[in-house]
């Protein structure tokens, strides 16, 4: 029996969505045409899904590659069970080549990476702050969260990215480091290390 978790949100007017972890081989199917449909411009722009067709969603080779690397995907969905939304987090380090991080910050203590898509009606009503608290809390009682040393949690955004970085800081996330050329900057879960 997997466990999943309800949440809603003032402005999904009652709407309930539920948070599963791990994701089933439809809706794989389901995040790849989402990304490959090349209709919704945000992701597009903001994430590496797609990627002129190289993105980690834009096949399911580019899925499967990308799963290996070792992800714990929470889906976000309703009764029907198609995809409004995905989390994941995974060991990587926060990498140091390519960042300017404010004075003072260790980069070493954060070794989870993490990011999160909303889909349709599921975006733009304010469901990315409790989505993330919900998972992460699944993530952290999970057995691959205890093999990971470096418990940090680190994601990327693009800096003027504003319903993101609106969202990440609602939940405490904190800029970590200057804008880099492409205009991405580095945000962290301070109260986890
Ligand atoms: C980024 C994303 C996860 C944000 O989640 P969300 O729950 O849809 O966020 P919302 O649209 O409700 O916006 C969050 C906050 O930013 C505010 N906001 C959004 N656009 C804004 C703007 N242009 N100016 C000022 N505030 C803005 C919203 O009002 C909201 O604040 P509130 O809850 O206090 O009203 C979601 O939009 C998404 O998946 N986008 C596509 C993929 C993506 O960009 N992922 C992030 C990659 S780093």
């Amino acid at each position: 029996m997997i466990e999943s978790h309800q949440i809603s949100s003032e402005k999904a007017l009652g709407q309930q969505f539920f948070i599963s972890p791990g994701i089933t081989e439809s809706q794989i199917t389901q995040l790849i045409s989402l990304t490959s449909a090349q209709s919704d411009p945000a992701t597009m722009r903001n994430t590496s899904d797609w990627k002129n067709g190289k993105g980690r969603f834009a096949s399911r080779a580019n899925f499967d590659t990308w799963l290996n690397k070792g992800r714990s995907i929470y889906v976000l969905s309703q009764d029907s069970q198609d995809v409004a939304g995905i989390v994941w987090y995974g060991a990587e380090q926060l990498p140091s080549d390519g960042n300017t991080f404010i004075h003072g910050f260790d980069s070493t203590k954060y070794g989870i990476t993490y990011a999160i898509r909303l889909y349709g009606s599921a975006r733009g009503v304010g469901l990315a702050p409790t989505f993330t608290n919900t998972s992460l809390e699944m993530f952290r009682s999970s057995s691959e969260y205890q093999k990971i040393t470096n418990n940090g949690v680190w994601l990327e955004t693009n800096s003027d990215s504003i319903s993101a970085i609106k969202a990440y800081e609602k939940i405490g996330c904190k800029q970590v480091s200057t804008s880099t050329q492409n205009g991405r900057i580095i945000m962290v879960f301070p109260s986890l290390v």
